[in-house]
């Protein structure tokens, strides 16, 4: 065999094999999103008691509404509620499943094309489990980042999660006008590979298509998204309830 023709055998073997691993409907990465409950009822008008970081969704980098008769019901999911309750409440809508049901037919849907998310109770548990091992509202805490009146440097921030979990987040921050010398902290995503181990978040968005997805929620379809990457030179602020 020449070189050149064993030089197209192995590419052709390379590129059977990556199909295989990952065909080209398939997502490669998920993001796991937490918002900042004050930030997000600041902006949309809500009034919580919840001083935590809460679940906004599991999202693939791939697929939007992957398969609509695929309905939620929510008792498949029974005995997550109560932790769904408190680790993934609807902000707008607290006693309202109307948020899970649009998280799992958005991108529920298409997470569950991997084997490992095929079923609604293995997609919900999946993303709780992920939620609580992440446990980011305590590492925040524990490395003195804490909801105060005076600003955080942006790279203060993103410093304790690389520290920590040893991956760059993506941050995004509300901007509440063009002239502010100040931006809002609002949601913070950390990414996973298919196998459920860290990886880094593209820094900046890639895709447009998660520019918008960013503020999703049931009632804010179709209104321009509140969070965009936040700016790595203005200081943040990170507000505490009231
Ligand atoms: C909010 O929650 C805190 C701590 O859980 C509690 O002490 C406080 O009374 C609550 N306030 C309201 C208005 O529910
Ligand atoms: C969509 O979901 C339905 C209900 O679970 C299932 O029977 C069907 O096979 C799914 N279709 C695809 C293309 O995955
Ligand atoms: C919802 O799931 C339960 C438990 O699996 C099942 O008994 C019920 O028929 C389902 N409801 C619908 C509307 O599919």
């Amino acid at each position: 065999m020449g070189l050149s023709s064993l030089f197209l055998v192995c590419v052709a073997a390379a590129m059977s094999s990556a199909f295989v691993i990952s065909p080209p409907h398939m997502w490669s990465k998920l993001i796991l999103t937490h918002h900042w409950p004050t930030t997000f009822c600041s902006m949309e008008h809500c009034h919580l008691n919840i001083s935590y970081w809460t679940l906004h969704g599991l999202w693939p980098d791939k697929g939007i509404d992957c398969n609509s008769s695929w309905h939620f019901n929510s008792s498949q999911i029974e005995d997550l509620l109560p932790d769904m309750k408190k680790s993934w409440p609807d902000l707008l809508n607290p006693s309202s499943s109307g948020f899970w049901k649009y998280e799992w037919h958005k991108h529920g849907t298409c997470a569950a094309k991997a084997e490992s998310l095929n079923s609604q109770h293995k997609y919900f548990s999946k993303a709780l489990e992920l939620y609580h091992k992440l446990d980011l509202d305590s590492i925040l805490k524990k490395f003195d980042i804490i909801p105060s009146d005076k600003y955080y440097t942006f790279s203060q921030i993103e410093g304790v999660i690389e520290n920590f979990y040893g991956v760059t987040p993506k941050i995004q921050c509300v901007h509440p006008s063009q002239n502010a010398d100040v931006q809002i902290l609002g949601q913070i995503e950390i990414c996973f590979n298919p196998d459920f181990t860290l990886l880094d978040c593209e820094r900046q968005t890639t895709m447009d298509e998660f520019t918008k997805e960013s503020w999703d929620s049931p009632m804010g379809v179709g209104k321009p998204s509140g969070f965009s990457v936040c700016d790595h030179d203005m200081p943040v602020y990170y507000p505490s309830l009231l």
